[in-house]
Parts: C-alpha cells; sequence; structure tokens
C-alpha cells in the first residue's frame, strides 16, 4: 500500500526583506534579482529557528491532517541547517510535538530533501514498518549564507514546509531519485571550524559557495528527465498532471522545464517570488499553499520534483 498525503503545514518568519531593502546593504538591485530569478522577497528567521518553524509546520499538518501527534510513528525533517548537529532537528520535534511512538531522523539532501524523505516514508510504509509518517522540510538557510557574497545571499530565504503521509489504495504513484556527487563541488558550505591540536591548521568556518552556471545547466537538464521517468514508472501521461510543484529556486530554470515538459506555465505554481529558495523547504511549503487555496481535488495527478546540492534530485508522480 503506497503512502498518501493526508494533511500539510507551513511556517514562515515574520521578518519580510525586500530585493529594495537588500540594495541598501550591497550592491545589487531589484532589477538585476527579478530578472535573473523571479525573486521579490524573502523570509528571514530572527526568533525563529529550523526547529521552531519545523514544529510549527508539522502542527498545522497534523490538523490538516485531523490526527493526533500519538499516531506519528516515524519522523524525517530534510534539512541542511540544523539549530544543532546533535540531537537531529527530527528528534526536537518529536519532543516538542509530543509525538511519543514515533522514530526520528534527518536527512541531508538539500533542496531534494522532501522528495528524499517522501521516498523513505513510502518504503517504510509499504514494507509495514511505519503507518503515519510525517515528513518535513525546514532550513535557516541565512545563517549559511555569506552576506557579503551578493551571488548566492539574495537567492535563499527560510521557512519550513511539512505533510503527513498514511498508507492508502492511492498515492504515491512513483518516485525517482539520484545523486551525482562527482559534481558536489559545485555547490557547497563546509562544516563547522576545527579546534583540534592534532590537525595542523585549522579550517576556517565556511559559507555557501556556488557555482550558479553550473547549478543552472544541471537543473534545466536533470530535473525534465527525471519527471519523465517518473512519469514512465507511474503509467500517466505528462498531460494528466493537474500541477507540477518544483523546487523554487529560480524562474528561468522553472520556464524552462516547463518548455521542455511541453506544458503550459500555469501548470507550475510558484512561490519563489516571495519566499526565494528554500532548500528542503520549496517543495513542502508550496503544497502547503496549493493545497490551502482547495485547487487539489482528491484522484488528481500531480508531479513533485526538488534538485540541488550534492548533486541530487528527486521527483514523483502522486495522486492526491
Ligand atoms: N546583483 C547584481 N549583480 C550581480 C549579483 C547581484 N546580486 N550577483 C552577481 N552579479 C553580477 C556578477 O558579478 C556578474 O558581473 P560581471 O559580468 O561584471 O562579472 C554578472 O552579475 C553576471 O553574473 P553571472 O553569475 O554570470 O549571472 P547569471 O546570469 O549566471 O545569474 C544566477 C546568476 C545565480 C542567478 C544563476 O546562475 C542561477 O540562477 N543559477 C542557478 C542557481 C540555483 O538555482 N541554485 C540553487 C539550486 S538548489
Amino acid at each position: 500500500m503506497p503512502a498518501r498525503i493526508i494533511g500539510t503545514g507551513s511556517s514562515l518568519p515574520s521578518l519580510v526583506v525586500s530585493n529594495t531593502e537588500l540594495e541598501k546593504i550591497m550592491d545589487t538591485s531589484d532589477e538585476w534579482i527579478k530578472s535573473r530569478t523571479g525573486i521579490g522577497e524573502r523570509h528571514i528567521a530572527v526568533e525563529e529557528t529550523t526547529t521552531s518553524m519545523a514544529v510549527e509546520a508539522s502542527e498545522r499538518a497534523m490538523q490538516s491532517a485531523k490526527i493526533e501527534a500519538e499516531e506519528i510513528d516515524l519522523i524525517i525533517v530534510g534539512t541542511v541547517s540544523g539549530d544543532m548537529c546533535f540531537p537531529s532537528t527530527a528528534c526536537q520535534v518529536q519532543s516538542r510535538i509530543g509525538a511519543v511512538n514515533a522514530t526520528a531522523f534527518d536527512i541531508n539532501a538539500a533542496c531534494a530533501g522532501f522528495l528524499f524523505g517522501l521516498s523513505i516514508a513510502d518504503a517504510y510504509i509499504k514494507a509495514g514498518m511505519a503507518k503515519t509518517a510525517l515528513i518535513i522540510g525546514a532550513e535557516t538557510l541565512s545563517k549559511m549564507m555569506d552576506w557579503n557574497d551578493r551571488s548566492t545571499c539574495i537567492l535563499f530565504g527560510d521557512g519550513a514546509g511539512a505533510a503527513i503521509v498514511k498508507g492508502d489504495e492511492h498515492g504515491i504513484m512513483s518516485i525517482v531519485q539520484g545523486t551525482d556527487g562527482a559534481r558536489g563541488e559545485v555547490l557547497t558550505c563546509h562544516n563547522r571550524a576545527v579546534n583540534n591540536p592534532f590537525v595542523k591548521g585549522s579550517m576556517e568556518l565556511d559559507y555557501t559557495s556556488m557555482n550558479g552556471q553550473e547549478v543552472y545547466k544541471f537543473a534545466v537538464k536533470t530535473v525534465p528527465v527525471a519527471i519523465r521517468q517518473a512519469l514512465d514508472a507511474a503509467g500517466v501521461q505528462v498531460d494528466e498532471i493537474k500541477y507540477f510543484l518544483l523546487h523554487q529556486a529560480n524562474i528561468r530554470i522553472i520556464e524552462a522545464v516547463a518548455r521542455k515538459m511541453g506544458q503550459p506555465i500555469e501548470k507550475f505554481p510558484t512561490n519563489l517570488q516571495k519566499c526565494g529558495n528554500i532548500s528542503a523547504g520549496s517543495v513542502p511549503i508550496l503544497l502547503d499553499s496549493v493545497n490551502e487555496q482547495g485547487v487539489l481535488k482528491r484522484g488528481d495527478k500531480i508531479v513533485l520534483a526538488g534538485f540541488g546540492a550534492g548533486l541530487s534530485w528527486g521527483a514523483s508522480v502522486l495522486t492526491w
């Protein structure tokens, strides 16, 4: 029995920072950012943390799914920006929402984190190892940025999205995943500085660094292929898909994927204009806003796709 999404939730920090506000602190312009990326503003965490946003998104997803925390037996958080190395964000969420019967762990698949989490939950449910799973994508990317590097810091934002899945007759029809570690150096963020007397020299604390053009080429080439593979595996024609919910990295990437799939751009809802790129949070936050609008009807077929650092990617065809 596949996993079916039965509820969604999301949480965004209260501070909204527009491109115009960024113009005041760095050499950039609203025109440059909008024309290159489509992004107009992003939410930046000040009081909020990765865990607090993950908790709020989870509570909203539980309300939407009409389930109690005790029913959840699996919690997976996709994140590259947890507040602590350990305990995991998932364990902190478990404690804060009172999901006493769950097993909880984090995964690092960057912007594909929610898709990878969905895939693990689907496999657990099919294997009979879990009945009700909570999958979260949560990020505070603002703390991973070098705010002196205008080519990266303008792209990203903070937030969390969550979904509850349960075994059902209809649900996830297919998931394809892939990684290419050999090309990983085009989007990196090093770990913490080393303070170890046995290591010669100390490792400098590092921030996100990106070869934007290589990441762009990777995305426009790989995502349509992954979506086609997922459609084939599900036995679904591309025209049957109501919505394609893609990772919100760049409007030009989304337009290129729409063109390559021969699909109208109206089938590709976006929130990057208001949220920027929230890595693992992007897909579940977008899914929640589409769900909130009430436009998803039982039986609709949709595609979810995430891609990013690793390099990693995932695409899924599912029945709502
Ligand atoms: N404001 C103004 N100018 C900027 C700028 C900013 N925020 N950031 C870079 N520039 C400048 C560069 O310095 C460069 O100037 P130069 O020509 O004088 O050297 C110029 O703009 C062009 O830079 P370039 O990097 O070639 O721009 P681009 O057209 O490739 O766009 C990205 C840059 C990052 C928007 C684009 O490559 C991209 O979106 N890539 C994908 C990134 C992505 O989605 N990453 C996340 C994946 S999960």
